[in-house]
């Protein structure tokens, strides 16, 4: 791997404009070299692990570009621009980026810019249209191949004409077409009118399927997110008997590949939502070693039936302010390893000190490439428990 940020030039038009990407000047190794030595600084630094006490782990990487299989777009009519532009923000500024095609956006969303921007141009309410949630999926009977949904925000009722123009659209497109026109709630599909609003994608090596609604949260990089499940699933060191807790386990992404290699995962997650889509995808992929409970982990939860049962594996993949709140509670259950999924360094690095307080200490930690030519470092740690008293719970 290269050490220097070795400029390369950018393979987009909109590039050092669109705050979709920051990093396309830098060749990928240079990137992920230079993300491995921040996430090695901030556990020096904010842990106090020094990098000669843990195995440096290969990063996990996948493709560089079209990866990113959900986004949020921007939309505004910009009336001297003759137009409507759909697209990610700026840089700087917060206007929305003047762009017609993109190269991170996965296949079954690259090629809607332009002819989004043609459709909402053409809508009477082309003017309260400020976003549109977009993700993709795999075919329910084809791997790989794209299926895409789009979650459309409107700030007052849309006309007939304006409904009949997107779901002709949606209907061209062969997506899903929802609505939003109030809080998330209040998202409904326009298009189609019939079968289950859901979207779908394959974890090969493990026989999976997942649904899940375009409103989830979805790791974004579906290569990448492959490689993570099983790199989560050989740090976990999976034995037949194994008790698996899983904290913030959304739709059960690594919930159920852990649970096809072990005795018993209990996935715990804050939305209602999600833990009833884990639910669905274990009895559709016939797993019946799970169970699904709604909580929320930033509380101490250590009344909770879950909470006072014993794990000998925990797997974490909180949001960016980290997991502190819960490891009063992994400590008291006494876990023997730990693997931990972090999108934030600095909330990892403050977890490490706490975790090492209670005895467990890093063996393993490395970068994963979720979103290349962005500055966001996505990481992994592993960490076990030594011999010290167990810790008492707060
Ligand atoms: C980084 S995602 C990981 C999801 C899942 N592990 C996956 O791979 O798809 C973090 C998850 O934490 C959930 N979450 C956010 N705040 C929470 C809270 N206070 N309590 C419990 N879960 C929460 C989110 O809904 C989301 O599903």
């Amino acid at each position: 791997m290269k050490s220097a940020l070795d400029p390369v030039k950018p393979r987009c038009a909109v590039f050092g404009i669109c705050g979709g990407c920051s990093r396309q000047h830098f060749a990928g190794d240079a990137q992920l070299h230079e993300k491995q030595t921040r996430l090695q600084r901030q556990l020096r630094e904010i842990a106090g692990i020094e990098p000669e006490c843990y195995e440096l782990l290969p990063p996990v990487r996948g493709p560089q570009w079209n990866y990113r299989r959900k986004a949020r777009l921007a939309v505004r009519f910009v009336r001297r621009k003759g137009g409507v532009l759909v697209g990610f923000r700026e840089q700087r500024g917060g206007f929305v980026t003047d762009m017609n095609a993109c190269e991170v956006l996965a296949p079954g969303l690259a090629e809607l810019i332009r002819p989004l921007r043609v459709l909402l141009g053409s809508m009477r309410a082309r003017e309260y249209i400020p976003q549109i949630e977009a993700a993709v999926g795999e075919a329910a009977d084809r791997p790989f191949h794209p299926e895409a949904a789009l979650v459309l925000r409107h700030l007052r009722p849309l006309e007939h004409d304006d409904l009949n123009r997107l779901a002709a659209f949606a209907a061209l497109w062969n997506l899903q077409m929802y609505l939003q026109p109030a809080g998330a709630d209040s998202v409904h599909r326009l298009y189609p009118r019939h079968g289950p609003e859901r979207l779908h994608f394959h974890l090969s090596g493990f026989g999976l399927r997942l649904a899940f609604h375009p409103m989830d949260f979805l790791q974004v990089n579906a290569a990448v997110n492959r490689l993570a499940v099983k790199r989560v699933i050989d740090l976990l060191q999976l034995e037949s008997g194994d008790r698996v807790l899983d904290l913030f386990c959304g739709i059960g992404n690594f919930s159920l590949p852990v649970a096809t290699r072990c005795a018993e995962v209990i996935g715990i997650e804050g939305s209602d939502e999600m833990v009833a889509r884990a639910r669905e995808n274990a009895r559709a992929n016939g797993l019946e070693n799970t169970r699904f409970v709604s909580a929320d982990l930033y509380r101490w939860n250590t009344g909770a039936q879950w909470a006072a049962q014993v794990y000998t594996k925990v797997l974490l993949d909180p949001p960016r302010g980290g997991a502190l709140e819960t490891i009063p509670l992994i400590a008291a259950g006494g876990a023997r390893r730990l693997v931990y999924l972090s999108c934030n360094p600095e909330s990892l690095a403050r977890d490490a000190r706490e975790l090492r307080r209670r005895h467990y200490h890093l063996k393993s930690a490395g970068v994963m490439d979720m979103f290349p030519h962005t500055s966001h470092i996505e990481s992994v740690a592993m960490f076990e428990r030594s011999n010290g008293p167990p810790s008492a719970q707060k």
